[in-house]
């Protein structure tokens, strides 16, 4: 009997172990669709990882060397910040929104509230050429790195070869922030069949699937499209997302939708940070939905929820927090790499 039990835990740990796969040298789920980034184009190594993962964690890459990438994703927050609604960059100016929070990439189709940027690759220039977050040339960081005493042998590690050029950096970048793949939470365990929702979540879910999941579809609870979910404009930024960047009217007032894994950590919320809790969202939807020309049709009759509903909603949301993912060591300050470097020397 005991051995028996033995033998079926062994056989579910080796069954449960190929759940989450490696893929192109990251790892996900099955359920998971196919990524949209090309591996084939940037072939993910370990020494690329670190390299990018330096770089992410180097405030060298802004113009007073003060701001880093991680200064406004924290790994604590899913890589978001939760101390400020706008982002704050180099001589503590305020930007034009909220820092997103950061995972699952290789599936994203675009990328920035409004889709400005189309590719991961080049998402890195944007923060650091933008005056307000780290104001610097991309030529004059590729000189930093090439004088530093660091770098070279980090770009040496990743490409054979001791020269730092903007293509490797960004290439390198992209792949630290590829490999920030979360699908360890409690909604996924239950979703491979290792563990089961309490009741009250059980009934979120079934709210969430009735009311959100046309949107923050699951697994990655977001479809990627843009949507205007009905938010009163910000009278001061007047911030109108997606037409920004298209120019359509019919674009108006749309942004990107958010993922909702990591909810519970990525706080404030919305491109403008405008709410800073899960029930001032919930309230939004039932309550205060502004209806106009570009609203999404799913929101045109508003959602009701009582409160025993609205309470179980979140108890599902909270089922999306992935402790694995913002406590993993791999994601933090790379003390082991920065370690005795000098790096403006
Ligand atoms: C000053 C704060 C700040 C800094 C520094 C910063 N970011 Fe961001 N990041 C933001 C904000 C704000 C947005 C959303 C911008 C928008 O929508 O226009 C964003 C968006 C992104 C996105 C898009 C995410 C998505 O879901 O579309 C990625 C990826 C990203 N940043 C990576 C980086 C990297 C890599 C660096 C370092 C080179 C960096 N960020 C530096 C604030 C910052
Ligand atoms: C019609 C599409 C749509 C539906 C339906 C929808 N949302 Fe959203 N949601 C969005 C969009 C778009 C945003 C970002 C809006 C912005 O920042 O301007 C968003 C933002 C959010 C955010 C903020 C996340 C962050 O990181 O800032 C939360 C939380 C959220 N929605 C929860 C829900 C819940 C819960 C439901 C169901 C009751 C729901 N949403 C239904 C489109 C939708």
């Amino acid at each position: 009997m005991k051995r028996n039990f033995v033998y079926i835990s062994l056989l579910g740990f080796l069954f449960l172990s190929f759940i989450i796969e490696s893929h192109n040298g990251i790892k996900y789920p099955d359920y998971f669709p196919e990524p949209i980034y090309d591996f084939e184009k940037n072939p993910i190594s370990p020494e690329k990882i670190s390299l990018g993962r330096a770089l992410f964690y180097d405030p060298l890459l802004s113009k007073d060397n003060s701001i880093s990438c991680a200064s406004c994703h924290s790994v604590f927050n899913a890589f978001a910040h939760t101390d400020h609604d706008l982002s704050h960059g180099i001589d503590d100016q305020i930007g034009m929104r909220n820092a997103p929070a950061l995972m699952n990439l290789a599936w994203h189709t675009s990328f920035m509230w409004d889709g400005a940027v189309n590719h991961l690759d080049m998402q890195a220039l944007a923060p650091m050429e933008h005056p307000k977050e780290m104001g610097e040339q991309i030529g004059n960081v590729i000189q930093k790195l090439n004088n530093s005493t660091l770098y070279p042998k980090l770009f040496f590690k990743a490409f054979q070869d001791s020269l730092a050029t903007g293509e490797r950096m960004l290439k390198a970048m992209a792949q630290f922030q590829l490999k920030l793949v979360s699908a360890n939470s409690k909604y996924d365990k239950v979703k491979r069949g290792e563990t089961t929702f309490t009741d009250q979540e059980e009934n979120g879910y079934r709210l969430f699937k009735q009311n959100c999941n046309s949107c923050h579809k699951e697994p990655l609870f977001t479809t990627g499209k843009f949507k205007n979910n009905g938010l009163p404009i910000d009278s001061t930024l007047k911030d109108l997302g997606r037409m920004n960047v298209t120019k359509k009217i019919s674009d108006s007032r749309k942004f990107k939708i958010p993922t909702l894994r990591n909810v519970e950590y990525s706080y404030p919320y919305m491109h403008d940070g405008r709410f800073q809790s899960l029930s001032a969202v919930i309230k939004h939807y039932t309550n205060n939905i502004e209806n106009n020309e570009t609203l999404a049709s799913e929101l045109l009759n508003s959602i009701e929820l009582n409160s025993n509903e609205r309470v179980d909603l979140i108890a599902f949301l909270l089922t999306l927090s992935d402790k694995d993912f913002v406590f993993n060591r791999e994601f933090r300050y790379p003390k082991e790499i920065f370690r005795g470097a000098s790096k403006l020397d």
